[in-house]
């Protein structure tokens, strides 16, 4: 483990020589010791601890291998969502756990309530911790115009971002075989937006720990709860004044306080569901002249 790769590693997850030392249970002059290469051959476990903490790769491979990163841009103005944010990081710092098994978090809540956002949001803040890379992919499990894709499907997209050699296999024993063989080994998160039900998303977990995979869906995933341990992580209505941020945040705080009566009806009245609050404050910023009053006047 050479000392550029812990000082990269180190800065692109944010940490202090401090935190790091904390966070390993190292000490701090071990750290700067490393760092400075004045100690070159690290003991085995002191690696292990550091690469652990770093969310550097368990054998790194010697060549350079493609580092996806899927994610689609995340939503500007976000707001609200800490408890939910906090979780998630407790899921990927985790303790004993996150070494024995695949860590999965289920984001699940009503249409429009804000999983897909705060799963990109998190994952975009996280994403320096997964030295391999992030894949997403769109399951289309509540889309009323077409069929959910299918894991087959699903794992075809996967295959393709992780590089393999050989391309897609066809049948789906073969390509779920291949992809649990590629992600061994490596350390990346999988974001799976929009699942229908437990047994679209079981296919596509990784069959070895080292990844984290965060599903978002309208239905609660008992099934991977109880079956494969899932955390769940409920997305409920943002609190008015998370709602009257967003309204900010999207419309600016001038046009919130020239009409603050017709503002906060507003917020009453999309009851803390964000797709509604960005479908209002949308209106709005498209008819800069029309009075907010007007739009809450539509709501009722
Ligand atoms: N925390 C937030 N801050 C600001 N805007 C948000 C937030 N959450 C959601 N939004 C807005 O609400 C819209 C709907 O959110 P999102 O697509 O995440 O809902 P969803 O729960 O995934 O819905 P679906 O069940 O249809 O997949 C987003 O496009 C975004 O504009
Ligand atoms: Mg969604």
């Amino acid at each position: 483990m050479l000392s550029d790769e812990i000082v990269t590693a180190r800065q692109r997850a944010n940490l202090t020589q401090e935190e790091l030392a904390a966070r390993t249970g190292l000490s701090v002059r071990s750290i700067r010791n490393l760092e400075s290469a004045r100690v070159t051959r690290p003991r085995p476990a002191t690696v292990r601890l550091l690469r652990d903490v770093l969310g550097l790769p368990a054998h790194p491979s010697p060549s350079a291998r493609l580092r996806p990163m899927q994610l689609p841009l995340e939503i500007p103005g976000f707001t609200g969502r800490r408890p939910q944010l906090e979780q998630l990081d407790r899921l990927l710092d985790g303790g004993p756990r996150r070494m024995s098994s695949v860590v999965v978090g289920v984001l699940s809540g009503r249409p429009g309530i804000g999983k897909t956002a705060l799963a990109l949001r998190w994952a975009h803040r996280s994403a320096a911790r997964f030295a391999d890379g992030v894949l997403h992919v769109h399951l289309g499990g509540s889309d009323p115009k077409k069929p959910a894709v299918t894991p087959s499907e699903a794992l075809g997209c996967l295959i393709e971002a992780l590089d393999v050699p050989g391309g897609v296999p066809c049948g789906p024993a073969a390509r779920a075989g291949l992809y649990r063989s590629a992600l061994a080994g490596r350390r990346m998160l999988i974001m799976l937006d929009d699942a229908r039900d437990a047994d679209q998303v079981r296919p596509l977990l990784p069959g070895v720990p080292g990844c984290m995979v965060v599903v978002t869906s309208r239905d609660r995933l008992t099934g991977l709860v109880v079956g494969e341990a899932a955390h769940p992580v409920v997305v409920d209505e943002l609190a008015p004044c998370e709602a009257w941020q967003l309204l900010q945040a999207r419309l600016g705080e001038r046009r919130l306080s020239a009409e603050r009566e017709a503002a906060r009806q507003i917020v009453a009245r999309c009851a803390g569901v964000p797709r509604a609050l960005a479908v209002v404050a949308a209106r709005a910023a498209v008819q800069p002249r029309l009075p907010l009053a007007e739009l809450a006047r539509q709501l009722r």
